[in-house]
């Protein structure tokens, strides 16, 4: 029995000794440095479900303001979030070299959907595939999908007008209404289907979007273990894209590809030419599982991200009835100076609706951090004159806190105010550069943003010509709170507005 009892003390010390191994570490290197609590680090409130991630880090970077850079503790394993813009443009551009791996660890035989995403991919299959993507998004081929958006934004008005004329001021969910468009959009200007969500609520489209982000918190734990410690995701095989959601997506590769035998493949479209450009190199031929993982780039990237901007849009929009008078205005003498249309070149001259969209991403960026692998040793200088030059090791998790440098006082006076005139062109050009973030920086940077603006605009361009947005009573002087079990960006309780057609207004 004394042996047992031995073993189980020595196991108990071995396990507290490995955990607390690293505790000194960043005094011993003289960085500022938040203490860590046992096990858990500084990341207690993100396993709790209590805080979302990206607020965590706006706690640290506020606290730390004269620091360039802040050591943390993710479990028992240091990581460091920087904070100095001149050192975040030598991370993300600068010196890419070293920090050229986004911070995950998938092993592609437990997910091969998320292995096979851009997002995860490293060295020359990451070149290779960011070359395709980067074909897949000039302008022509943003043209090229107008047509098919504006009509599936013509099935939304529909929806909304007769949604009006059965249950007027009945409230419509902001986010939920923009991931039907934005699903919609995808699937019929990228994949070449046609799907209608505001009728098929259940179809397998908005049930991989819907499903792969519904906030839970199980769901918020398995995707934060994913971001808190990628390795420990990928000791206990946890998936990013759960098994039944693969299935959905290789049968949605099969109908793609059955589709294409009639219509043929198009290079002008974005989905097309990522596949042609990818054929015509080394024999590549396409398996059903990286067609699914492509769709599932574009659903994933394509609807999540667009329609959290676009819901929140909205809400900004019905929240500030003299904002929204301005973007009328501003849509309806565009629309008369064009015969009534709005046409691709008009929503794209719309300078009022790009200060608007530009200040809903910096208050509610759908991606609140970006965090780097170092991949090559670095040396960072002292992050206050009372450090040392501090050696990135290999390996190590580098923070760039998007949100928490939205929200400085010090680069967006009174951050917490909605105001587009931050971004026009006379303050546009005052903001400190690597403080504006929100489709990151440097060869990683999005490579959506263009598709993002397009299909954002031609939803808002086209909401705002038709209705007058009201928020939902429900939401007045409600304060916003980010739902901390969701991987992006989403307000708990969801966002409340009703349309009223502008005749009756
Ligand atoms: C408003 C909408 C969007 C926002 C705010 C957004 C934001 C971001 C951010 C922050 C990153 C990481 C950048 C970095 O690591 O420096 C990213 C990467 C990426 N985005 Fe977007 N995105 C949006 C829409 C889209 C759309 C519509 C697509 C494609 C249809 C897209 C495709 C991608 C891809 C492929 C990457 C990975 C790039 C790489 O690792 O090389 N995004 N996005």
């Amino acid at each position: 029995m004394w042996i047992l009892t031995l073993l189980i003390v020595i196991l108990i010390i071995s396990a507290y000794a490995f955990i607390t191994r690293n505790n000194n570490y960043w005094k011993q290197k003289k960085v500022p440095f938040e203490k860590p609590t046992f096990f858990f680090g500084n990341y207690k409130p993100v396993f709790s479900g209590s805080k979302h991630f990206g607020l965590l880090y706006s706690h640290f970077y506020d606290k730390f303001k004269n620091a360039a850079y802040v050591g943390l503790y993710r479990l028992w394993t240091p990581d460091i979030l920087i904070r100095d813009p001149e050192l975040i443009r030598n991370v993300l551009v600068k010196d890419f070299q070293s920090f050229a791996n986004n911070d995950f660890d998938l092993d592609p035989k437990v997910d091969p959907i998320f292995a096979s995403n851009i997002f995860s991919q490293t060295g020359e299959v990451w070149k290779k595939n960011r070359a395709a993507w980067t074909a897949s998004m000039t302008s022509n081929k943003i043209r090229n999908a107008f047509e098919k958006i504006n009509e599936r934004c013509n099935v939304m008005i529909d929806h909304i007008k007769k949604q009006i004329k059965e249950k007027p001021n009945e409230a419509l969910e902001t986010k939920d209404l923009s991931l039907n468009f934005f699903t919609d959009a995808v699937v019929s200007s990228v994949l070449g289907l046609e799907v209608n969500s505001f009728v098929e609520k259940d179809n397998p489209y908005k049930k991989v979007a819907g499903s792969f982000f519904a906030p839970s918190f199980w769901f918020g734990l398995l995707t934060m273990t994913f971001i808190i410690s990628p390795t420990l995701a990928k000791f206990l095989k946890i998936r990013f894209v759960p098994k039944h959601i693969e299935n959905e997506l290789v049968k949605m590769a099969r109908k793609v590809y059955e589709s294409r035998k009639t219509t043929g493949f198009h290079k002008n479209n974005s989905f097309d030419s990522i596949l042609l450009h990818n054929q015509s190199k080394d024999n590549y031929s396409p398996t059903d599982l990286d067609i699914a993982g492509l769709i599932f780039g574009f659903l994933l990237d394509g609807t999540e991200t667009s329609s959290g901007v676009a819901g929140f849009m909205l809400h900004f929009i019905a929240a500030n009835p003299d904002v929204q008078k301005k973007l009328r205005d501003e849509v309806d003498q565009a629309a008369e100076a064009n015969g009534g249309k709005l046409d691709y070149d008009t929503i794209h001259s719309l300078s009022y609706l790009d200060m608007i969209f530009s200040e809903t991403l910096r208050l509610y960026p759908p991606a609140l951090t970006v965090q780097r692998l170092c991949t090559k040793p670095y040396v960072l200088p002292p992050s206050d004159p009372k450090g040392q030059p501090f050696e990135v090791p290999l390996g190590m998790t580098v923070i760039i806190p998007i949100y928490s440098l939205h929200m400085d006082p010090e680069h967006f006076p009174e951050p917490e105010k909605f105001d587009p005139e931050r971004f026009n062109d006379e303050n546009k050009s005052k903001i400190k550069k690597f403080t504006y973030l929100p489709f990151g920086e440097g060869p990683r940077i999005c490579i959506g943003a263009r598709f993002a603006f397009n299909q954002t605009k031609i939803c808002i361009a086209n909401l705002i010509k038709n209705f007058e947005i009201r928020l939902d009573p429900k939401m007045e002087g409600k304060t916003l709170v980010i739902d901390p079990n969701f991987l992006l960006v989403k307000a708990v309780g969801g966002l409340w507005v009703t349309f009223h057609n502008r005749v009756e207004a």
